[in-house]
């Protein structure tokens, strides 16, 4: 069988090249692996278990290990999926890759995390501008196994269904928190910041620069102003929020953010690498390196 992956398609419009996204769900085609496909995986596994010591939560570490994720070959869904169900009622389901938003919400709604199904090729070890199933897997599914994170994602699903009905202003508002906590986030653990992002733990290079550079900032995390700071995809962030626990997040999200959207709306949006003097500033970013403020 050909593994070729089948990759997401990019379309030029006026905002430059987008993902054409597909609602493909397909059962995960774990035969058609090819040896290299399960070395990739077992590099970046080997190589992130060990930068991730003393970096990631752990929580996060804990939980990877729970999950009997290996090195050994590329996990199957259906091995994880009995152990995730058990644990918070998550099931994994395989995807072609970016889903329409809608979509993606409902099936964060019902407790389905879709896990692109591909992996990347050997010469895109340290960057990809997609997720694979490396980000998705390793990365998104460990922390679904935590109680109370697996109920603030299955919570986002739902605010994302009603934030859509809202209009385009809130959903830009909803995918910064989503961008800020689930991609990008940082814990205070005890004995110091620790990453649980996903897009943090599936790169070697942001995992030691979001904790050990002196160029981002470092925030504590708040909902209206983590929710009006615009972000970059294509670099390291500016600025990391850090929230004290998982229970402060599901807190702090908990009400119902349809007046929130509204009094954002007659607010400015903030740049990616501003600190506000309402802030809780762990670290104040010394700049190096940034490019030009852009970004939504
Ligand atoms: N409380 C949010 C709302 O009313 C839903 C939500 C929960 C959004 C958790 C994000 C994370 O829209
Ligand atoms: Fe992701």
């Amino acid at each position: 069988m050909n593994a070729t992956p089948k990759r997401v398609e990019h379309q030029l419009t006026d905002k430059g090249y987008v993902p054409v996204y597909t609602t493909a769900v397909v059962d995960q085609p774990w035969d058609s692996y090819t040896d290299e496909d399960h070395a990739v995986w077992a590099t970046l596994f080997e190589r992130q278990r060990e930068v991730l010591k003393g970096r990631a939560s752990d929580e996060f570490l804990a939980s990877q290990e729970a999950m009997g994720m290996t090195p050994g070959h590329i996990p199957k869904f259906s091995d994880l999926n009995p152990i995730l169900r058990e644990a918070t009622g998550w099931e994994l389901i395989g995807v072609e890759g970016l889903l329409p938003e809608l979509d993606f919400f409902d099936h964060l709604a019902n407790r389905r995390f879709p896990v692109t199904w591909w992996i990347r090729k050997p010469d895109q070890l340290d960057y990809l501008s997609e997720p694979d199933l490396f980000h998705d897997l390793f990365g998104h599914v460990p922390l679904l196994m935590n109680p109370v994170f697996a109920d603030y994602m299955a919570a986002y699903g739902r605010g994302g269904v009603k934030a859509h009905g809202i209009g385009p202003e809130a959903l830009v508002n909803l995918t910064r928190l989503y961008w800020y906590t689930v991609e990008f986030g940082l814990i205070r653990q005890p004995d110091g910041l620790r990453i649980y992002g996903s897009g943090i733990v599936s790169s070697k290079g942001e995992s030691i620069h979001c904790l050990e550079s002196d160029a981002p900032n470092r925030i504590g995390f708040d909902l209206e102003r983590v929710m009006r700071t615009r972000y970059r995809i294509d670099t390291y962030q500016k600025t990391y929020f850090v929230i004290d626990s998982y229970e402060q997040l599901m807190e702090a999200t908990g009400p119902d953010f349809a007046p929130i959207y509204e009094k954002l709306a007659q607010l400015e949006s903030i740049p990616a690498g501003d600190v506000l003097e309402s802030d809780t500033v762990f670290n104040k970013g010394t700049g190096e390196g940034w490019l030009d403020e852009g970004g939504d």
